[in-house]
């Protein structure tokens, strides 16, 4: 792979000698789903695929962008005395939108860079690669322009920042966060009201983390995720008439019981009961696993999954087809959907000796049902956002 990027590299941009070579992954969330924007905790891991890129610094003040996974559309040229979305942009807006951040946060470029990119995360399927993109962009600048006062968590803000005001999604921490502090072989649980989080170790002897997708492919900007978070804003602010409180992640579901008196809309009720209780459905998961008691873990993943289709209705009926399928099979120890929702993928555990025949049964009855293959990914959990070639 870093042959055939610095050969591209140097076929589009000269010789590629001084370039650099860098790697941002994907992440998976096993628990803690929509709880990010609302002050709660996660549970996500970074993979081993990722996004993969080679840059270099360039003398005038232009930025080159091309991804070898969307040759058609060529080379994308914008400069730095014009950083605006532009829908001709296309793809580019995500590193573009990172440039932008860092000249909003006080880190104007001076010269522009040439930046060839290549990635293993499926578009769209709920895995982070637009995080991965922006985390991957942050990566590359700090080290091209020698920023040495950008932690890994900064970049995950930047990220974030860039994809909030610059590309029109108003997502949560956790993407970027765990694609900037990813770490071999363990999950994050992160608190997103405060940042802090522990690494935990993913040893799962006798069983193995299976991502299934759908191929329903979302789209976070068109879809209602921005609807979403609205309304679990509208109903904190019916909570906050009555209780000193900045984010539903603060409420244990014995205070949310005792206050959801105080959300009057149903819509809103709901919301807010799936990101209270997923809360602590994360918290307790969290807890099992370092206790050893995967069944119980599975349990939690399992009642995440019907909270999201009842209560937070981002699910669809892919989605829930290939989590019933993973529910009857033996031998799965909880399934869930995964990610932002409105297609993408589900993330499911499954005993070792089961997963050929879990991959067999699911895959054959979803393309019975829908007439499209689901595609299957067994998780290795990797590290954060890195320069490769140090
Ligand atoms: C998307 C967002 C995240 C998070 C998840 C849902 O992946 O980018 O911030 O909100 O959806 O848990």
């Amino acid at each position: 792979m870093k042959q055939k990027l610095y050969d591209k590299f140097a076929e589009l941009f000269g010789a590629a000698d001084d370039a650099h070579f860098y790697f941002a992954p994907g992440r998976v969330n096993l628990i803690g789903e929509h709880t990010d924007y609302n002050g709660g905790h996660v549970f996500p891991c970074a993979l081993t695929l990722g996004t993969y890129g080679v840059a270099r610094k360039r003398e005038d003040r232009l930025m080159h962008f091309y991804s070898c996974n969307l040759e058609d559309i060529g080379v994308v040229e914008a400069s730095l005395d014009d950083l605006t979305n532009k829908d001709s942009y296309d793809w580019a807006n995500y590193p573009l939108g990172v440039v932008w951040t860092f000249s909003e946060k006080g880190y104007k470029l001076e010269n522009g860079f040439d930046m060839v990119i290549w990635g293993n995360i499926p578009n769209g399927a709920g895995l982070s690669s637009s995080a991965s993109l922006e985390v991957l962009t942050g990566v590359i600048l700090t080290d091209l322009y020698g920023i040495t006062d950008l932690s890994p968590i900064d970049l995950a803000l930047f990220g974030q920042y860039s994809e909030n005001n610059f590309n029109g999604c108003n997502c949560g921490i956790m993407d970027q966060f765990t694609v900037a502090v990813g770490k071999k072989d363990n999950a994050i649980f992160l608190d997103t009201n405060t940042l802090e989080y522990e690494y935990a170790p993913i040893q799962l002897e006798d069983s193995k983390i299976i991502i299934t997708n759908s191929n329903v492919k979302h789209s976070l900007v068109t879809s209602e995720y921005n609807v979403r978070r609205q309304e679990c804003a509208d109903a904190l602010s019916d909570l906050q008439k009555e209780l000193p409180i900045s984010s539903l992640g603060e409420l244990t579901p014995e205070k949310f019981e005792e206050a959801k008196h105080l959300i009057r809309d149903e819509v809103r009720l709901k919301r807010a009961k799936h990101a209270v209780y997923e809360n602590q459905r994360t918290i307790t998961a969290v807890k099992a696993l370092k206790e050893g008691d995967i069944k119980k873990f599975g349990e939690l993943m399992n009642q995440s999954h019907v909270s999201l289709r009842d209560d937070y209705e981002v699910s669809c009926k892919e989605i829930d087809l290939l989590v019933e399928l993973s529910w009857n099979t033996p031998g799965v120890i909880g399934s869930r959907i995964t990610g932002g929702g409105f297609g993408g993928c589900t993330v499911s555990i499954v005993k070792n000796e089961a997963v050929d025949e879990f991959i067999k049964n699911v895959g054959e009855a979803y393309a019975d049902k829908f007439g499209y293959e689901a595609e299957f990914y067994v998780v290795n959990i990797g590290g954060g956002a890195s320069r490769l070639d140090v």
